[in-house]
């Protein structure tokens, strides 16, 4: 792949991971990018490296523009290793440069890399000149890490905001206005979705700072995926709407079943669901991967789940979708739970208190059913998705 210019003098000089699949258990169907930039001007800053393995594939992109030996100053924005692990080997090559983060940044990077690379520490509002040009820092603590801090080229108007905006996206294309407007959108959705969803307030915050720091980018270069350029302004409205918690009359049902009861019983919440316009997903865990669920879940307003009980417990399954939905903590849903059993339930009574623990609002009581749901126990069901139904469309 290479050097592209996405303003004079400004290089993207990143690299494709195009057969990513599992990004630390997020899956990443359509593979990612690690996003790298080249700024030129009397002095030159390189902006995040990438994940060590593209190391020499960044190295040989850098050198299609400039020697390496040439850099001043390698902006590290945020350390997780997808962005910093080529960090040593890029230092190595150029061995003039100052590297630039947060307080914490620097150290991550100690913590990670040693102490031998030459750190200069910067906090928001901090600038450096690089000639015609001026680096803006803001620092973005728990957007996502504890050291993550956004680049601003103030003349180009041009925010480097790392992983915020971000997209597990490979493509050919580098900008917005050349791929598919849906898949880019709804890759945003299930980066948000499984990323940045428990911090939606830190994120409403951070955008007004920035706005009143000045910052008003007419192009967003995030550091995976596709760069804002058309209408920046768009995603910025996404991520807003996005973390207020805003939802639509949407159902998200998510269930496992051993011998078909559980499954029952959530075609009948559906059926209930759909008497009243609602929309409804309806998702097997063993079927659908915990990325996608987490994405439906977002702009759901209900969360109906089902479980067998194995063993006095909630299925395996569900214990996994409990463990990571409560981390995300998506905000303003209402949950509900049923089940299936054999001789001794369990299943609904344990979903329900690990959803009350995390903070769910839970509708009580839960429905659970003996061996196989009868034409009474389906009703019930069908009555629940109708109720919730009803509830949402308000
Ligand atoms: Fe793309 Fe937090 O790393």
């Amino acid at each position: 792949m290479n050097k592209v210019a996405i303003a004079e003098d400004i290089f993207w000089v990143g690299v494709v991971d195009w057969n990513i699949r599992d990004f630390h258990g997020y899956t990443t169907s359509r593979g990612t990018t690690y996003n790298s930039y080249l700024i030129l001007d009397q002095k030159t800053a390189l902006i995040d490296t990438v994940k060590h393995t593209f190391g020499r594939e960044l190295l040989r992109n850098v050198n299609d523009v400039i020697d390496p030996g040439k850099i001043d100053y390698i902006i590290v924005n945020h350390v997780e290793m997808d962005h910093s692990s080529a960090l040593p080997m890029m230092a190595e090559q150029a061995k003039n440069a100052t590297i630039i983060s947060s307080q914490k940044g620097k150290e991550a990077i100690i913590a990670h890399y040693g102490d031998s690379l030459q750190i200069q520490t910067v906090k928001t509002g901090d600038e450096l000149g690089l000639g015609d040009r001026t680096l803006k820092f803001v620092e973005a603590p728990m957007l996502h890490w504890p050291d993550s801090m956004f680049t601003y080229v103030v003349p180009d108007k041009i925010l480097m905001p790392n992983d915020a905006f971000g997209q597990h996206l490979a493509s050919s294309q580098r900008f917005d206005d050349e791929v598919d407007e849906h898949v880019l959108i709804e890759e945003a959705r299930k980066y948000y979705a499984n990323i940045l969803m428990p911090l939606g307030s830190l994120i409403t915050r951070k955008i007004q700072e920035v706005t009143q720091l000045g910052v008003a980018p007419t192009m967003i270069a995030p550091s995976h995926g596709i760069v804002w350029r058309s209408n920046p302004s768009r995603i910025v409205n996404a991520y807003l709407q996005w973390s207020e918690g805003k939802s639509k009359k949407k159902m998200a049902i998510v269930y496992d079943t051993m011998w078909g009861s559980t499954e029952k019983m959530a075609q009948a919440v559906v059926e209930g669901a759909v008497t009243q316009g609602v929309e409804v997903k309806l998702m097997k865990l063993r079927a659908t991967d915990l990325t996608e669920i987490v994405t439906q879940i977002l702009d759901s307003k209900a969360v109906i789940v089902g479980s067998p009980t194995l063993n006095n417990q909630m299925f395996p399954t569900l214990g996994q979708f409990l463990t990571y939905i409560g981390g995300l903590k998506p905000k303003g849903k209402i949950w509900s739970f049923f089940g299936s059993y054999g001789w001794g339930g369990g299943a609904v009574k344990n979903m329900i208190e690990m959803a009350r623990k995390v903070g769910f609002e839970v509708h009580e009581p839960g429905i659970e059913v003996k061996y196989i749901p009868n034409a009474e126990d389906l009703a019930k069901c069908f009555e629940l998705g109708k109720q919730i139904g009803i509830e949402i469309s308000v």
